[in-house]
């Protein structure tokens, strides 16, 4: 691999041990996946932030790298954290994560870290250029910045995003390259499909996902669909396949330039969908519903206030989102009419890297299709899954 001067600088460790360390990283996996360079990124958004999926071992190496000086070089989010990290006490966090989960956060800061915890930093003040080279992590936020957004990443791993952060490069293979951007299957909407609500993307998301695995999906016969509706899509297909890219005829910037004629193609039909609902439907009454997953948008908080308004609510309901949203929905008047009905904004994590398994819940209703894929793995939960409004229930 080409290396340039102040990269064979870092290589030989002129600029620190960790640096050293982290570049040898990046140019490990440069080696294992072909790349010609490094390239510099925009940004990053390193995973791995909840105490829950890093633990002792992760928070020691995240602090050891802090202890030894080493600053970011790029704008670099992080993933969402294990729990709110301002209200975790009222919520019922318990003591002992909560204390880890803020010295995992306090080495990240120290490193430059913005410690904003989102899955949607796009929507969160970190909104990359068309075509701009990223080191992201989080599945959804991959897919969205590849697909709507149609900047360049490819999906990192916790280690590979903070040595990208930390060293302002990344190895160039895989979705930087235009030759592995192209469409390689085509996925067709029957008119039957209704695509009203983000569950029905969410559901759409996990059939496809689990035909197309990592595949690289062209859609036609989907007429309109919104942000909110489109990172629904992405995370549902990152999870139950592992899709980083997909492009929408007349919606997605870059599907105009694709060509998907002579493509294996998939029809999906109405009855695909309610078979989804059907399979990822426990048939028992939920515990507790959580909205934001992806991390809601302002749009999503203020229809879910829309819908809660003057309502007391028959069983907890959180909505996850980023602390931006958070703060404008207080400003907004929108986390008060939610609290008033007995919900909950919950910023900084979600349902699936908090410990909501400890907290007493067994049966979780949810209106994303990523969500469902894992709750059952990742938390213990039966799942309910349904879009909003069935799913916000009176007392
Ligand atoms: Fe985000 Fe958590 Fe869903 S990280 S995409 S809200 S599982």
């Amino acid at each position: 691999m080409y290396l340039t001067g102040e990269e064979e600088k870092m290589l030989e460790g002129e600029h620190g041990e960790v640096i050293e360390r982290m570049f040898r990283l990046l140019v490990r996996l440069g080696d294992i996946y072909g790349a010609d360079k490094m390239i510099p990124v925009g940004s990053v958004q390193v995973a791995g932030v909840s105490y829950k999926s890093v633990g002792d071992p992760g928070l020691e190496f995240l602090q050891d790298v802090a202890n030894k000086g080493a600053k970011v070089k790029v704008l670099t989010y992080l993933n969402p954290a294990g729990m709110d990290l301002e209200a975790w006490q009222e919520m019922g966090f318990p003591e002992e994560f909560a204390r880890k989960q803020l010295e995992v956060m306090d080495a990240f800061g120290r490193m430059g870290i913005i410690t904003t915890a989102t899955c949607t930093p796009y929507l969160a003040g970190n909104l990359p250029r068309f075509r701009e080279h990223l080191a992201w992590s989080e599945s959804s936020a991959v897919s969205f910045a590849n697909s709507v957004i149609s900047a360049r990443t490819n999906r990192e791993g916790g280690p590979s995003a903070l040595a990208a952060a930390l060293c302002g490069v990344t190895p160039n293979y895989g979705l930087h390259l235009d030759e592995n951007r192209k469409p390689t299957v085509k996925i067709n909407i029957h008119d039957d499909v209704n695509l009203d609500y983000s569950a029905d993307f969410g559901a759409l998301g996990y059939f496809v996902g689990k035909q197309v695995k990592n595949k690289i999906p062209y859609y036609t016969g989907i007429k309109e669909a919104n942000t909110n509706h489109l990172k629904a899509l992405g995370a549902a297909m990152a999870a139950s396949g592992a899709v980083a890219l997909y492009y929408i005829e007349n919606l997605t910037p870059e599907a105009h330039l694709m060509d998907a004629g002579g493509l294996e193609t998939i029809e999906v039909t109405k009855a695909d969908l309610e078979e989804v609902y059907n399979t990822l439907n426990c048939d028992k009454e939920e515990d507790i519903a959580i909205f934001g997953c992806p991390h809601a948008s302002l749009e999503e908080i203020a229809g879910l206030a829309k819908e809660v308004e003057g309502k007391t609510l028959k069983k907890p309901v959180w909505i996850c989102t980023s602390r931006m949203m958070k703060e404008a929905a207080n400003r907004m008047g929108f986390t008060e009419i939610i609290e008033k009905a007995g919900g909950k904004i919950v910023a900084d994590t979600c349902m699936v890297v908090s410990p909501i398994e400890d907290m007493g819940y067994k049966v979780t209703a949810v209106n994303s299709g990523k969500a469902a894929n894992y709750l059952p793995g990742f938390c213990k939960q039966e799942v309910v899954f349904n879009n909003i409004k069935s799913l916000i229930k009176e007392k």
